[in-house]
């Protein structure tokens, strides 16, 4: 059983874990606290980007001897691979820890059996403490490597009587500053984030990560992806800018589904790919009610502004083509249950989980793993202040805001 101290030790790696979100694709995030022989913290550290160390390495550098019969506590089980980083588990057993406590075991059978590995050296080690708490941390990034396709969250922005967009298509008015800074916070978190063509014609997004006030951009940019199907999106679309990569991804390349649009299901598998763990789906209406109605949306974050509209584009849009078959219609309600409620500035921030009818397909593994997300901006004031390894996002100029981004 887990002592008290790494209890606490493993609740500290789990808040240090989250400060890799967004940066550590395809790679999981991951945090580590090491304790001495008298359960004092003497190391911790996180996985900051892929390529770069794994957690274990920086704490491990950070209590140098003081490893030695020590404790070394992991939110999810050490690599055993030899990767880009080396295996930690020999970093483990060369530092010689006396034991090692792990919350989540990992599912990707190439970096498995680490925790074998350290038993048969010798160590003893205890596994699934906090498990449900970590497994929270990094539920993009277990949910698509269980099944081969990116976690998707849907962002959509409403008025309070369910409007998306007026009837002249405008929609970057809807929500305040304060939840459009949020939804730049959620795509820093993001790997990949997506739209459809419409989105482009209406708005002619950037979909750039960058700081809502002065425009400037975050030194990562996720991956923009236009589901496109004739190839539409102009050559002077903003998301055509260089800023960021862009994936125009048309029917030609990713294939149709029996609607004649777009596969989502191909296109997912082919974001995964590309190394895409968390996908952020920001609509339109039409492209997020093909989603849902294939029941490939994981969870949604909705801000709904203290705004009345009457009319205008409703979240979402499925219609019916001429030879009968529906697109984004959905047959039979989708229940979705809360799991926060919040404001963000004066708007309301919700986050549900669908739970979809079994008739569509179970898209993820959420119903199994605890659904409130920790996000970087959830970790306190005094997590950060006890961590001397926590990194700044440097940002460097770029664009303002701009029409349709909320
Ligand atoms: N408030 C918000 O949160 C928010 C967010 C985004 C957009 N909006 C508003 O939404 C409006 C645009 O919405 P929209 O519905 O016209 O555009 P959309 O959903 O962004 O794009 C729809 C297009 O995506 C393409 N597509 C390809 N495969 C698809 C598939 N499997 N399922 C569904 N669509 C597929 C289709 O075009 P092809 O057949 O040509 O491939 C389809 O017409 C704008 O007014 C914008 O301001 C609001």
């Amino acid at each position: 059983m887990a002592s008290r101290a790494e209890n606490e030790a493993m609740r500290h790696a789990i808040a240090l874990a989250a400060f890799g979100l967004g940066t550590t694709s395809p790679n999981p995030v991951m945090g580590c606290v090491i304790l001495d022989s008298q359960e004092r913290v003497v190391g911790e550290g996180f996985h900051a980007y892929a390529g770069g160390p794994h957690a274990e390495i920086v704490a491990l550098a950070h209590a140098g001897e003081r490893a030695k019969n020590g404790t070394a506590v992991v939110t999810l089980e050490s690599c055993d691979s030899v990767g880009q980083t080396g295996p930690c588990t020999r970093a483990l057993i060369q530092a010689g820890v006396r034991r090692v406590v792990i919350a989540v075991s990992d599912p990707n059978p190439l970096a498995g059996h680490g925790a074998a590995t350290l038993r048969d050296a010798g160590i003893q080690v205890e596994q699934g403490v906090r498990e449900e708490e970590a497994a929270a941390g990094n539920v993009a990034w277990l949910t698509a490597v269980r099944r081969g396709w990116p976690y998707v969250t849907w962002r959509v922005a409403s008025t309070l009587d369910g409007r998306t967009a007026a009837v002249d298509n405008s929609s970057e008015w809807i929500t305040s500053e304060a939840a459009r800074i949020d939804v730049h916070q959620l795509r820093g978190e993001a790997d990949a984030i997506i739209i459809g063509v419409g989105t482009v014609l209406a708005d002619n997004p950037r979909l750039t990560v960058r700081n809502v006030r002065d425009g400037s951009l975050a030194i990562r940019q996720s991956l923009r992806v236009v589901v496109d199907g004739d190839g539409e999106t102009p050559d002077d679309a903003r998301v055509r800018d260089g800023l960021a990569e862009t994936w125009i991804a048309t029917a030609a390349e990713v294939g149709t589904g029996p609607d004649g649009l777009v596969d989502l299901r191909a296109l997912l598998r082919g974001l995964y790919q590309r190394g895409v763990r968390a996908a952020l789906l920001e609509g339109g209406p039409t492209l997020a009610a093909g989603f849902l109605s294939a029941g490939l949306v994981d969870r949604v974050i909705g801000y709904m502004a203290p705004k009345l509209l009457g009319a205008g584009r409703p979240s979402l849009s499925g219609k019916e083509l001429s030879n009968g078959v529906g697109v984004g219609i959905l047959r039979e309600p989708i229940d979705l249950e809360f799991t926060e409620i919040t404001l963000v500035g004066p708007d309301i921030r919700y986050t549900a989980v669908p739970r979809y009818p079994a008739r569509v397909p179970e898209p993820s593994l959420t119903a199994q793993l605890t659904p409130q997300v920790p996000k970087k901006a959830d970790i306190s004031a005094e997590e950060r202040a006890s961590s001397d390894i926590m990194r700044g996002v440097p940002i460097r100029g770029g664009s303002t805001k701009e029409k349709g981004e909320d």
